[in-house]
């Protein structure tokens, strides 16, 4: 079975977030999470960009054993120097230096000719591989390139030494079908591309970076970068544990699968919102607090006949116990009798109709309808018949 490898970014582009900057002891914490989910690699700083990511890197790369720890690199010999410094107490550590490619950053950003964008790449990936054998290597708003030179770019790196390249959709601009394009020119296009790991980092600026991935996947990309509940700059990352789960709910049929324990998804959702204050939305693929919920009455009859009608994954598999079956004004009679059974109450066929109008009227009055109503209600019931 093929293996796609998981590479979390929550504490490098995660932490890019408007409003977000952890401390060590918060990023150890969530590194410590993401070894308990079982992820294949962690990106866990820029240790150039500030003495504090240095520090966090460092003890990450201190503490977190059995694990590949990243860091992050501009093509610049200082900050490389910098990036291994504070990976060298890591078993297995990764550095991931890059350059943007598109003509527009390297034109406006960087202004540097193409010629001395290559050059400025293959030196950089040169001078990371004297530290470390494990070289990353990002192509920077890889979509808005020029085919051709992203090709050279990329021969280039691969023949300086580099062992995955990352061909990033920067801005979120690319449709899937666009982006599984871009992957295939790689595949067929880039000399000895096959002799190194492809990877796809998504942005979510058109709500499409987990389908993006999906199809950078379906081309023969064998990494996937990503962050948990998809924080990142601007509309965000991947959602990892969205790719995950669409991945897992699907091995079979496509031989593809994750070394990941699903069952902590729920728990490492929860813990980096918790140490990040971003609150993840209720409607949120796969860890929003709705997953599994069900409201209406056709589902909830569906789904206290047989869950598979509307749960395409088990709860338990992410690690929520149970789905729910919320009573409301749009509940019918099968979920309010279900309820009340699991309450104890056994209700006749004859009391449902009365039961249920009595239902309704509170139903109308509020948003939902808790244990508590329910013993009000058959309290009633019972005693003024
Ligand atoms: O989005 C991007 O291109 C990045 C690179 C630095 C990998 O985050
Ligand atoms: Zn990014």
């Amino acid at each position: 079975m093929r293996k796609l490898y998981i590479f979390d970014t929550t504490l490098r582009d995660g932490e890019q977030s408007l409003g977000i900057t952890l401390n060590v002891h918060e990023k150890l914490e969530i590194a410590r999470q993401l070894v308990k989910l079982g992820v294949d690699i962690m990106e866990v700083g820029f240790p150039a960009s500030s003495p504090g990511d240095f520090e966090s890197v460092q003890t990450i790369a201190k503490e977190i054993k059995g694990i590949t720890i990243c860091g992050l690199t501009r093509c610049v010999q200082k900050d490389i120097d910098v990036c291994a410094e504070s990976l060298k107490y890591s078993e297995s550590p990764r550095i991931h230096t890059g350059i943007a490619v598109s003509p527009l950053h390297m034109a406006k950003k960087l202004r540097l000719q193409p010629e001395q964008v290559i050059e400025a790449a293959v030196a950089a990936v040169k001078h990371a591989k004297k530290y470390v054998h494990d070289v990353e290597f990002y192509a920077e708003d890889a979509f808005r390139s020029d085919r051709p030179f992203l090709a050279k770019i990329l021969e280039s790196v691969i023949a300086a030494g580099a062992t995955t390249v990352n061909i990033p959709d920067t801005v979120g601009y690319a449709t899937p079908w666009e982006y599984g394009e871009l992957i295939s020119f790689a595949k067929n296009n880039v000399k000895n591309i096959d002799t190194v790991r492809i990877s796809v980092h998504c942005h979510n600026d058109l709500g499409m970076a987990t389908a993006n991935s999906l199809a950078g996947i379906a081309a023969g990309a064998e990494q996937i970068e990503g962050t948990i509940n998809g924080i990142g700059e601007r509309a965000g990352n991947t959602s990892l544990e969205e790719v995950i789960m669409a991945i897992y709910t699907r091995k079979q049929q496509y031989n593809i699968d994750v070394n990941i324990n699903t069952k902590e998804i729920a728990a490492t959702s929860r813990l980096v919102s918790a140490i990040t204050g971003v609150p993840v939305p209720s409607h949120k693929a796969i860890v929003g607090a709705n997953a599994f919920m069900h409201a209406s009455g056709i589902h909830q009859d569906g789904v206290l006949k047989e869950k598979q009608t509307y749960e395409i994954i088990e709860p338990e598999t992410i690690g929520v116990p149970r789905n729910e079956i919320v009573l409301s004004a749009r509940s019918g009679r099968a979920a309010l009798k279900h309820r009340l059974g699991e309450l104890g109450y056994t209700v006749e066929k004859e009391q449902i109709d009365p039961l249920y109008a009595e239902f309704l009227k509170l139903a109308d009055k509020k948003k939902e309808i808790y244990d508590e109503d329910l013993h009000v209600l058959m309290g009633f019931n019972v005693g003024g018949g």
